[in-house]
């Protein structure tokens, strides 16, 4: 086995249907280029885009999204000497190993996904005669792919929002019946890691920052974009000179979720002092362009590199493929899909 082996495996996956936003960056990605610098651990980030096709059948964007967000984790810094940066669609061992694990996993548990749960609920609500109108099989299996991208690098730990809690659960259910069908430690239990530190950022509206809202701030917008994205954030009618209220204000969650703690107490002062909103807002756009400058221009660049994205993500692919192949080959054996000689 490789010298990664005796490390605690972190895995996550993104979905690649859309741009970036600041709430992505706060809560999922900075999170995570912080905890792969750690030695003890081996990360493992990868595109999900298999799971795109489920929600995004244009291909133009799931193929924007794609280098978008490849090119996002890279100019925020994560390092892929250190994680392990692939495509998901790169590692053809991940739907092999779905078609292992859906023949093991219960049609039941699947019934009981919130994602599928919701969509028939949809369905009922809306007063259709089929309740699986227009629910494809993707949907109705996405847990079991979320399962094989997981077992398939016998992660230990899987950093995720609290909505994917219940994928990890099924993952170790299914990860227990293989082990169990087919007498091996094959398969470690997966843990999902929610991390409440982690903040969630508010959209433009007040509403969490989500693209399901059309509420958010992309990361690599132009500086006059940002400028009027940040205008837009909605404060309330007190005039300059009367104190505000930060704990209920999105304009100044935004700025606390990047500056340094003084700066946040010396703005939290600011506010209590009476700071007018077009003052706050040109004090938080400046603070965020300043902060954002550097890796915006290193996000073009790459943009305009793709082949230099490419070579990273088919690296990425090499050296999990090391480990997804041997360990594919086993599984086969396990399965008696071995060869013959
Ligand atoms: N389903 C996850 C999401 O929508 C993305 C994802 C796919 C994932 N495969 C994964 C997350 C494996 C963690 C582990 O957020």
């Amino acid at each position: 086995m490789t010298a990664s082996s005796d490390k605690t495996r972190v895995l996550t996956g993104i979905t690649t249907t859309g741009t970036p936003h600041l709430g992505n960056y706060v809560g999922a990605i900075k999170p995570a280029i912080a905890a792969s610098q750690d030695p003890s651990v081996q990360s493992y980030y990868f595109l999900a885009d298999l799971h795109a096709l489920i929600k995004c059948q244009d291909p133009r964007r799931v193929e924007a999204s794609r280098l978008e967000i490849a090119a996002t984790w890279l100019a925020l810094g994560l390092d892929t000497d250190n994680a392990i940066f692939y495509r998901q669609s790169d590692i053809p061992e991940i739907p092999e190993l779905t078609w292992m694990l859906s023949c093991v996993c219960a049609k039941g548990l699947m019934n009981r996904a919130h994602a599928y749960k919701a969509a028939v609920a949809e369905n009922e609500e809306a007063g259709n005669q089929d309740p699986d109108r227009g629910i494809t099989m993707g949907l109705f299996g996405y847990p079991v792919l979320m399962a094989a991208d997981i077992l398939m690098f016998n992660a230990h730990r899987v950093p995720v929002g609290r909505d994917q809690i219940q994928h990890i659960e099924m993952a170790r259910d299914m990860a227990g019946r293989f082990n169990h069908l087919y007498k091996g430690q094959y398969f470690a239990q997966p843990e999902a890691v929610v991390d409440e530190r982690v903040q969630v950022l508010n959209g433009l509206d007040g509403r969490k920052m989500s693209k399901s809202y059309e509420n958010t701030i992309p990361l690599f917008v132009s500086e006059k974009k940002l400028l009027k994205l940040v205008r837009k954030i909605k404060t309330n009618s007190l005039e300059p000179g009367e104190p505000k209220d930060p704990d209920t204000c999105t304009l100044f969650q935004i700025y606390s979720a990047f500056a340094t703690a003084e700066e946040t107490a010396a703005m939290r002062s600011e506010y209590e002092a009476g700071i007018g909103w077009g003052e706050a807002k040109n004090r938080v756009f400046e603070y965020l362009n300043a902060h954002l400058r550097e890796p915006r221009e290193r996000y073009q660049a790459l943009l305009e590199d793709p082949g230099h994205i490419e070579a990273v993500l088919r690296q990425g692919a090499d050296r999990a493929r090391s480990e997804a192949a041997p360990f594919m080959d086993r599984l086969r054996h396990a399965v008696g899909l071995g060869r013959f000689v």
